[in-house]
């Protein structure tokens, strides 16, 4: 496994040649990361279908790389090993799958496609491709990284239950009532748009996918009885949290001056919405082991917390404060450990870690990084999980839910 300590191949290293497709918020940050490791790639074209957004945010970050809104024109003329692929959630399986018939590995964002089907269609044309990681981040972060190395080693004996909890800021969590994520059709549900991560981190630490799940969940507190104006440019209410103030959003210059034009200052209690505000999940793994989830819209700041209760004692973990503490049942000392970020780079460095394991896949290296069964398993089961939350019923996952088909 190499999440976190990537090898460099040792010689004359050829530049990878990558290309990002989907140039919001997250295709940004890969842009970023591909330009900070030029020395290992060449950033070979960025699409788009926004020209203004190609045009403002390449000049924004310096990029000199060959901007397109086609992406078959992208493929065709640069020929990249490798694609990024950060585009809305509803969009991965076509993109993913023209990347691949030319040919090329794809780094896939998460939730690997918002249905089963399209996670399905998708790996029907891997064996084009050269492979796929996909973008579950907190495989390579640190806390998530130690509590798995103590649960391999038996630390605290057999695994029984998992406690989990994602905290988002208030800000972050407002943004998914007024993006594309606020309906379901485009991100599959708040659970696997936000948490298909959290989905993938509890069964990798379980060891197995869960084999039942039951969820409550609704919305209770944006709801459209508030809503006065439909975009906060338009509102009078300057004292409202919610305000739209640019937060969470990328915006090029001309979507900035009319933010109402793109929609993203859109009140947060529109109408037109189908997603939760507040969410729990049971878990159960065939092995017996369950888990619970919470997911919390209103905190301070983002913040993971783990807890994995074993025969023997339990591990507790902490993204904000990156720190693992392990607990005996047996008389001996209690351990923590305080980690560090390792980079600078989003989810604790993860990101850089995620990218990196990429430019090593095109090197022909394994890492122990996420692949297209591991995106197939998270949206099967963050479909189930709405289908449990929206039907108010345990919804079975037999081995078959997970197959290929
Ligand atoms: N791994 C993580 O931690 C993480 C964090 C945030 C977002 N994401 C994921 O990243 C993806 C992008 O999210 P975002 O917040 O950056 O969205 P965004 O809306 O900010 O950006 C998406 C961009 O894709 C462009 N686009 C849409 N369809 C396209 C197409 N067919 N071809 C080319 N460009 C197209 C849009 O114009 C937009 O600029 C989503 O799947 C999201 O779930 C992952």
């Amino acid at each position: 496994m190499q999440l976190g300590n990537v090898k460099k191949t040792g010689g004359i290293m050829n530049k990878k040649r990558i290309a990002v497709v989907g140039f919001g918020q997250r295709g940004r940050a890969f842009v970023t990361l591909a330009m900070q490791e030029r020395e290992r790639v060449e950033l070979t074209g960025i699409c788009d279908s926004v020209p203004e957004r190609l045009q403002s945010f390449a000049r924004q970050q310096h990029c000199t790389a060959p901007l397109y809104t086609s992406l078959d024109k992208m493929l065709d003329e640069t020929r990249p090993e490798g694609v990024v692929i950060s585009v809305p959630d509803f969009q991965h399986a076509p993109v993913a799958i023209a990347a691949m018939e030319h040919g090329c590995a794809v780094l896939l964002e998460k939730p690997m496609a918002p249905t089963v089907e399209g996670c399905r269609e998708i790996m029907r044309h891997a064996a084009k491709g050269r492979g796929a990681l996909l973008g579950f981040v907190l495989r390579g972060h640190p806390v998530y990284r130690k509590v798995r190395e103590l649960l391999d080693a038996g630390t605290v004996g057999q695994i029984m239950n998992i406690q989990a909890d994602e905290e988002l800021s208030v800000m972050h969590g407002a943004s998914y009532m007024r993006r594309w994520h606020r309906r379901v059709a485009n991100s599959g549900g708040f659970m696997l748009a936000k948490c298909s991560h959290d989905i993938d981190i509890l069964s990798w630490l379980a060891g197995e996918d869960p084999c039942r799940v039951s969820s409550f969940g609704s919305l209770t507190f944006f709801t459209p009885d508030k809503l006065e104006h439909e975009f906060c440019s338009e509102c009078p209410d300057r004292n409202c949290r919610f305000r739209f103030s640019g937060e969470m959003v990328a915006m090029n210059e001309q979507e900035a001056a009319s933010p109402s034009r793109y929609g993203f200052d859109r009140c947060v209690y529109t109408k037109d919405k189908d997603v939760i505000d507040h969410q729990v999940v049971n878990f159960e793994y065939p092995s017996g082991v369950t888990a619970s989830f919470s997911l919390d819209l209103f905190a301070p700041a983002a913040r993971r917390r783990l807890k994995v209760v074993g025969s023997t004692g339990y591990i507790e973990a902490d993204t904000r404060d990156l720190t693992v503490g392990v607990t005996f049942s047996d008389g001996r000392e209690p351990r923590t450990f305080a980690l560090e970020q390792e980079n600078p780079s989003g989810h604790g460095g993860s990101d850089l870690t995620l990218f990196r394991n990429f430019i090593a896949m095109l090197d022909g290296e394994q890492s122990g990084q996420a692949g297209l069964e591991a995106g197939l398993a998270s949206t099967v089961v963050g479909v189930a999980v709405e289908t449990a939350r929206r039907e108010k019923r345990v919804v079975e996952l037999p081995p078959s839910a997970y197959e290929l088909n």
